[in-house]
């Protein structure tokens, strides 16, 4: 386990923060299943890696602030050599102590015996309800069971309170290390985006452009992608969420391409929108540049002391007034974004927190008001414009034109870092890189 130091101090800071009338429940993610003997590939659950550094399936971690005996409790698969020999290794009971640092560790098998028992004498059970039913179940099965034996002088706790809350105010703030995570992974993410710049051209399949950057993300330890990757060409560049990767990509269209790898568990998530035969058109090219621009302005506005939403703000701004230059739009800007016309052509938001998970957990307001940024968050800025084909009342020449610019943000203690910086955007670079690539 490379961070055994880190997970500790995530451990002993939320430990801190729920006090010793309260426990700690979390599960990792079930095993899903794909078909008959196939299951899908494995993520432990993000929270739950978050605190423990296990990865391996059926285990539950339990944290017990001041508990003489041990305070980390690992509840997991013990050793089965015949087992091991089918599914592979697992670290058992001794390994879960003596690599993962638990106090003491029991088998999955035995936690309806063993986990009543650590509750009891505690008032607050910190546990995330409704993520797993399965799982709800069984906690509620134990308190039930303990609350039977109230008479008999046992003390159940008394209230459930949502672990979301502390964990995710944590996550939210990323260490030294976790950064260092989050710049290879969009350093990996950046190379996969030139590698498939450089390998589009007209006839080639979506999916095979998908292939080149699964390939880059591999290669470079990162296996596998964030999400699933987003090769959208023409129109197929308007579809928010297009998956299908499955048409030829034809000259003239533009390519929109949302990929990102996950490495050592952090997400990058970068958009990326070129020709397809490396020259963009009068119209592509007018369309891209509002979109840049207001890429450019949102990211300015990320810094320490701005709220959530400036950034979103600043890239609206930009977007309705290039799309009044543009003819697209008719009106007074500020009309304009009052009513919402915009939404039109940019209907989802300017970003989201970016970490273990692409859309990361955290808040984005406290009480009413947007939060504030803060040095450690990491957020994505990805304005965008889609004119698919039969837009009413829009100009032909703009149809199936899908642009989206998406980079991945630190704020730091002046500004921001961009750590998508490793793949250009301006339209000189794009062109001169795929120029060179077609040479
Ligand atoms: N790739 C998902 C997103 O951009 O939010
Ligand atoms: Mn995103
Ligand atoms: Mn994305």
């Amino acid at each position: 386990m490379k961070n055994r130091a880190e997970h500790l101090r995530r451990r002993k800071n939320l430990m801190q923060q729920i006090g010793s009338d309260g426990i700690v429940i979390i599960a990792t993610a079930p095993i899903r299943q794909r078909n008959r003997d196939v299951d899908h590939q494995y993520r432990p659950d993000s929270d739950f890696f978050y605190l423990t550094g296990f990865e391996e399936p059926e285990a539950v971690a339990v944290l017990i602030p001041g508990r003489e005996p041990g305070e980390f409790i690992i509840f997991c698969r013990e050793r089965d050599p015949k087992m091991e020999t089918w599914d592979g290794y697992r670290a058992g009971l001794e390994g879960a102590r003596e690599i993962y640092g638990a106090d003491d560790a029991f088998p999955i098998t035995d936690i309806d015996d063993i986990l009543p028992g650590l509750m009891e004498g505690r008032e607050k059970v910190y546990y995330a309800m409704g993520c797993n039913t399965n799982f709800d179940q069984q906690v509620l099965g134990w308190l039930n069971q303990l609350k039977k034996q109230q008479r008999a002088g046992v003390h159940a706790p008394g209230e459930i309170i949502a672990l979301d809350h502390l964990l995710h105010e944590m996550r939210l703030f990323k260490s030294t290390s976790e950064i260092r995570s989050m710049r290879r992974a969009a350093q990996i993410s950046a190379d996969a985006h030139r590698r498939a710049m450089q390998f589009s051209r007209p006839g080639v399949k979506e999916y095979q452009v998908e292939a080149e950057i699964i390939h880059t993300f591999m290669q470079n330890g990162a296996r596998s992608a964030a999400y699933p990757s987003i090769v959208g060409g023409g129109g197929n560049s308007c579809i928010l969420h297009y998956i299908e990767n499955s048409e030829t990509l034809k000259n003239g269209e533009l390519l929109l391409i949302d990929a990102g790898a996950e490495y050592d568990y952090y997400a990058a998530d970068i958009t990326r929108t070129f020709p397809v035969n490396g020259r963009f058109s009068r119209a592509q090219r007018k369309l891209y540049q509002v979109v840049l621009n207001a890429q450019h302005a949102a990211i300015e506005q990320v810094k320490p002391g701005n709220h959530w939403n400036q950034p979103h703000e600043a890239a609206v701004q930009v977007l309705t007034e290039g799309l009044v230059e543009l003819g697209l739009l008719k009106g007074r800007i500020s009309t304009l974004i009052k009513n919402g016309a915009y939404k039109k052509f940019y209907m989802h938001r300017t970003g989201h927190w970016l970490g273990m998970d692409v859309h990361d957990v955290g808040e984005y307001k406290e009480g009413d008001v947007w939060r504030t940024l803060e040095p450690g968050m990491v957020l994505t800025i990805e304005p965008g414009l889609y004119i698919p084909a039969d837009s009413k009342k829009v100009d032909k020449k703009w149809w199936n034109i899908g642009i989206r610019i998406e980079d991945d943000v630190l704020v730091t203690k002046d500004g921001y870092e961009v750590l998508s910086a490793g793949i250009v955007k301006e339209i000189d670079e794009i062109e001169a890189l795929m120029a060179g690539a077609a040479a």
